[in-house]
């Protein structure tokens, strides 16, 4: 599974990219509020930082004005992935820019229907929200499966991403159910390698190897 982090800031992205287990970025227009940076400046920045795929997203409704940001944003570097709504003008955009050879990943998706449209106007990645599904009583995680099940069934090669990640058990299902990519925040990723026998086991060969005397170097 390709592991994103979903934050336009920089410092998380850096300190998580040091672990060498960072295969991309996510962003929308919340977390750039939330940068408190220009846009331009900080999705070229998050480009240089991180190889692979760094998703900038659109903010026009209409397929004309939304197909332009999206030409725009991907003059910004080669690894941008270009982030639509999923809906029927978005869809539209994600078509034209496919057909430029650009990655585009299709967002705001609810519903296993409307991750196949996305498959069908050949996005590169599909970003079904879980966190906020789990947030009004549905278990994101069915709409994982259905949608692994139907790209399975037609052979669909656009990736499940799964967004809107809240905390650790999200990606170990995800995982289980066979997603392609999940994008989180920072927070969640330093949980994933946490356990406390871990820590405790840890804790227990310190005590018994500072009383050996012993070094190894
Ligand atoms: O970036 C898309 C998505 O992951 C945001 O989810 O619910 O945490 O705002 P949320």
């Amino acid at each position: 599974m390709k592991f994103f982090l979903d934050t336009a800031n920089i410092d998380e992205i850096r300190e998580a990219n040091a672990t060498g287990l960072l295969d991309g970025v996510t962003t929308n227009p919340s977390l750039i509020k939330k940068s408190g940076r220009d846009f331009f400046e900080v999705i070229t920045e998050i480009a240089k930082e991180v190889k692979g795929p760094v998703s900038a997203e659109t903010v026009a409704h209409d397929h004309e004005t939304m197909l332009k940001e999206g030409l725009k944003c991907a003059k910004i570097a080669d690894n941008i992935a270009v982030k639509v709504p999923l809906t029927i003008e978005g869809l539209k955009t994600c078509k034209a820019l496919r057909a430029e050879g650009i990655m585009v990943n299709v967002t705001l998706c609810f519903s296993a229907n409307q991750a196949l449209l996305a498959a069908k106007a050949g996005a590169t990645f599909i970003s079904p929200f879980v966190g906020r599904h789990d947030d009004i009583g549905f278990d994101g995680m069915d709409l994982i499966q259905d949608i692994r099940t139907i790209y399975d069934n037609y052979e669909f090669n656009t990736q499940i991403l799964v967004a809107s990640v809240r905390h650790p058990v999200h990606i170990h299902q995800a995982a289980l159910i066979g997603a392609d990519v999940a994008t989180f925040p920072a927070d969640v990723m330093k949980k994933l390698a946490n356990h406390p026998l871990t820590t405790n086991g840890l804790a227990a060969f310190d005590k018994d190897w500072a009383a050996t005397g012993f070094s190894i170097l």
